[in-house]
């Protein structure tokens, strides 16, 4: 396979990819060969026929500290405008059709909560801690902060979070619905392992749907995105696997999807 420096990649049975973030040294800071690297590897996933779920980590002690900021500290304007530098492919990440789970243990601030947000869901160790401490560098969120978080938080503390750039621990990101779970952190793998592989014995076909239709919320009025979802459901009864889903539920067997 494709040699990586800043991540590494296994898959588990064979049907989960798996993506660590892996600059321990600069707790995971993003820097653009990571995050080039990054989505090479999940485009690779999302291309995999045998992969139905991915899984992006860090390490215990950060899932990523945000963008590097050795790396941005002396760029001026004019060469972040022009080279789109420090953002310029993190929007590719959400181009991956298949589901992606952040789990997320310690440090996930700035450009690595941010990280997180892209993903479709985020479970959390109870050591997690989330932040968008930009603001103490003079700067705001660059890669969707301001926008991801309030769409999970609410304004209020999406606002608080931007500008006083104060951490979140896990108790508090799950009440605020930030994360969707919350576990001990020697049962974070297995908890996010476990999700993922239920996802991938599920229909790709289904999942990529409601995948879809789930994003859409975020981007149409309640009527369109509601229409949205009837064409996609509706459009899920020419599948083979509807047929398989409905007939194993009424005849009391375990579906096997074809993904057809
Ligand atoms: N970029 C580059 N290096 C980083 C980094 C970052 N975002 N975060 C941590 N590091 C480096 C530190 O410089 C340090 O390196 P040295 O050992 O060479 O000194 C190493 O990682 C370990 O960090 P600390 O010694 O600071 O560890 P700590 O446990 O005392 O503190 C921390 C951990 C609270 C996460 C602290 O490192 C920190 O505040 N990091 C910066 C967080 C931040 O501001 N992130 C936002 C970046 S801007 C951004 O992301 C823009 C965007 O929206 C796209």
């Amino acid at each position: 396979g494709t040699h990586f420096e800043t991540i590494t990649v296994h898959t588990e049975a064979d049907k989960v990819g798996i993506v660590t973030l892996n600059r321990p040294k600069q707790l995971n800071a993003l820097n653009d060969q990571l995050m080039d690297e990054l989505g090479q590897a999940l485009q690779a996933f999302d291309a995999d026929p045998a992969i139905g779920c991915i899984v992006l980590t860090g390490s215990e002690k950060a899932f990523a500290a945000g963008a590097d900021i050795a790396a941005m500290a002396k760029y001026s304007f004019a060469d972040v405008y022009k080279g789109d530098y420090i953002t310029r492919n993190w929007e590719s990440i959400r181009g991956i059709r298949k589901p992606v789970i952040a789990a997320v243990s310690g440090f996930a601030l700035g450009g690595g909560c941010e990280l997180a947000m892209m993903c479709d869901f985020i479970i959390a160790a109870d050591n997690a801690r989330f932040g968008q401490p930009e603001i103490k560098l003079g700067v705001i969120p660059g890669a969707g902060g301001t926008q991801r978080l309030p769409r999970a938080v609410g304004k209020s503390k999406a606002m608080d979070m931007a500008l006083t750039g104060r951490m979140m621990d896990a108790a508090e990101a799950e009440r605020a619905g930030l994360v969707s779970r919350v576990v001990p952190f020697d049962k974070l793998m297995d908890e996010a392992l476990g999700a993922a592989l239920i996802i991938s014995d599920f229909s790709r076909i289904a999942v990529m749907a409601a995948k879809e239709s789930v994003n859409r919320a975020f981007e149409s009025g309640l009527s369109d995105g509601v229409m949205f979802e009837r064409r996609l459901f509706h459009s899920l009864f020419a599948t083979a696997d509807q047929k398989e889903g409905m007939d194993a539920f009424l005849t009391k067997r375990k579906a096997v999807f074809q993904h057809q």
